[in-house]
């Protein structure tokens, strides 16, 4: 068994040391230097981010939320979809105009697109503004990169393809005071077809359950109320460490953890879930009833061409077991339209498929090619347009579901999270499930868990008010 290679703890305390370095680089001119981080992507780029962070305020940084006058802009970028790359390109661009209004500004770029060799030469090309290029599996050395641009003032490129490892202790600045992201693992070893992902973050590394552990504890005794763990397939956590440990052993433990919690966890692979998994959450209080499942296709001939593992039938079954040990569960998925290949009757199958799960949110794409995955390569000679209605088909119908679901709602009381205030005065609230409530009440009961009576419901949320005590 491969041992996932861990970063020598000397190594984090000399990146912290050059942190120190470059905070006695920036004090040398005068006032507080600002830093602005652009997230994009998926919740693991949000937990990067805060790492990112954590270093940002250990170089002595305060956080802006715009661009505009900041000291440093850090872009952490995503490449799932063809979209999100333009999206990221754009707003790249547009940083030659901020930078232009403020010269010393660095500019620095990482995340999944960083490590494209095509996205790499197109900065150093076309963005000559752009300081400083580092992929996700050197985010621990960021603060060795920013110092050697700043010393240097030369553009620094860490697009190299190096072996992930798991770096322990650096620094977390954290976005919000209730909910808190744990990464458990990291990379993917699946290669689904269509998917940049194992291309990008290399190979699956599960962090050691006592570190896991650990960060829960903290988060725990610091009075967080919602804790994620992350991980692309966090089904397969623990395979690569040969301890005997695996996801619902982790899940247990960290059920154990003292604390008023929520415990979340995303993504789970249909492939690698089944009933021990669905019989510690059933058992474990603290997990929250609601499960990811991305399908992405209803057709078997097609799952097999997306490399996924199962078929319809496996996927029906898995849902059918889910419900018979957690009968209110909260189930959510991800589907791509318009694979190449796919027929018009394996598109009905999708639909047939979510006609028969019925569930409670789905998120829904149209397949976008990804250089250097097999399906880039597969003929497609499904007209756009076609592909297009189809979409459009499949979302009509969901929405229908989700509202008739949330309709069902209507009328009960639900134990919520309040988690914030909408520009409309009205409070937010989760419920453990996940789903969003429109609360009125007063600002005060922010943070608290409270009993809320729901009394309406839309297909994307729901509306309440406190329940009488
Ligand atoms: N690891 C997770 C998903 C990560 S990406 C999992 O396996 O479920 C999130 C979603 O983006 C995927 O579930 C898939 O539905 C979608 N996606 C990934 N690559 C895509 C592509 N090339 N085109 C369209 N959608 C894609
Ligand atoms: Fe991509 Fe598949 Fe890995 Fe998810 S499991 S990240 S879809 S390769
Ligand atoms: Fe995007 Fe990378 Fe996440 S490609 S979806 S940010 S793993």
């Amino acid at each position: 068994m491969r041992q996932t290679p861990t970063i020598p703890p000397a190594e984090i305390t000399r990146q912290l040391a050059l942190c120190d370095q470059i905070h006695a680089l920036l004090d040398q001119t005068p006032g507080q230097k600002l830093a602005f981080v652009d997230t994009y992507g998926c919740q693991q780029n949000e937990a990067d981010s805060e790492r990112l962070r954590g270093y940002l305020a250990r170089m002595g940084y305060a956080f802006s939320d715009t661009e505009e006058g900041a000291d440093l802009v850090l872009v952490n970028t995503c490449a799932i979809r063809e979209h999100a790359e333009h999206r990221v390109f754009g707003n790249v661009g547009a940083l030659s105009h901020t930078k232009r209004r403020h010269p010393g500004q660095v500019i620095c770029v990482c995340g999944c697109m960083a490590r494209q060799e095509h996205v790499a030469q197109r900065l150093r090309q076309s963005f000559p503004y752009v300081d400083l290029v580092f992929g996700p599996q050197l985010l621990w050395q960021f603060p060795q990169l920013l110092l050697e641009k700043l010393t240097t003032g030369k553009r620094v490129f860490a697009t190299q393809d190096v072996p992930g490892a798991v770096a322990e202790g650096i620094p977390v600045v954290r976005q919000n005071p209730r909910k808190a992201w744990v990464s458990i693992m990291y990379g993917c070893n699946n290669f689904c077809t269509y998917c940049i992902v194992p291309y990008v973050r290399g190979r699956e590394r599960s962090r050691q359950p006592e570190d896991i552990l650990a960060e829960v504890r903290e988060l725990a005794a610091a009075g967080y109320q919602d804790i994620t763990l992350l991980g692309q397939n966090v089904n397969s956590y623990g395979k690569d460490l040969d301890r005997g440990v695996d996801f619902a052993w982790l899940l247990e433990q960290v059920n154990a953890i003292p604390g008023d919690f929520l415990i979340r966890f995303m993504t789970s692979h249909p492939k690698d879930a089944g009933e021990r998994l669905f019989d510690t959450m059933a058992a474990c209080e603290k997990v929250a009833p609601v499960l990811h499942l991305p399908f992405q296709s209803g057709s078997s001939r097609v799952l097999k061409a997306m490399n996924r593992g199962y078929t319809r039938e496996h996927y029906l079954d898995l849902v059918a077991q889910l419900r018979a040990r957690i009968p209110d569960i909260v189930l959510t998925s991800d589907v791509i339209v318009g694979f190449p290949g796919e027929t018009q009757a394996e598109f009905e199958e999708t639909l047939s498929l979510i006609e028969a799960v019925r569930f409670d949110a789905l998120f829904t794409f149209i397949f976008s090619p990804r250089r250097g995955t097999p399906a880039e390569k597969l003929d497609d000679p499904m007209p756009k347009e076609q592909k297009n209605a189809n979409f459009q088909r499949l979302l009509q119908r969901q929405n229908q579901i989700s509202g008739e679901k949330h309709q069902a709602y209507v009328g009960k009381t639900l134990r919520c999270l309040v988690d914030g205030q909408g520009e409309d005065g009205r409070l937010t609230a989760r419920t453990a499930g996940g789903r969003l409530v429109h609360l009125a009440a007063e600002p005060a009961v922010i943070g608290t868990w409270q009993e809320v009576r729901v009394t309406g419901a839309s297909t994307w949320a729901l509306f309440g008010e406190l329940a009488a005590r």
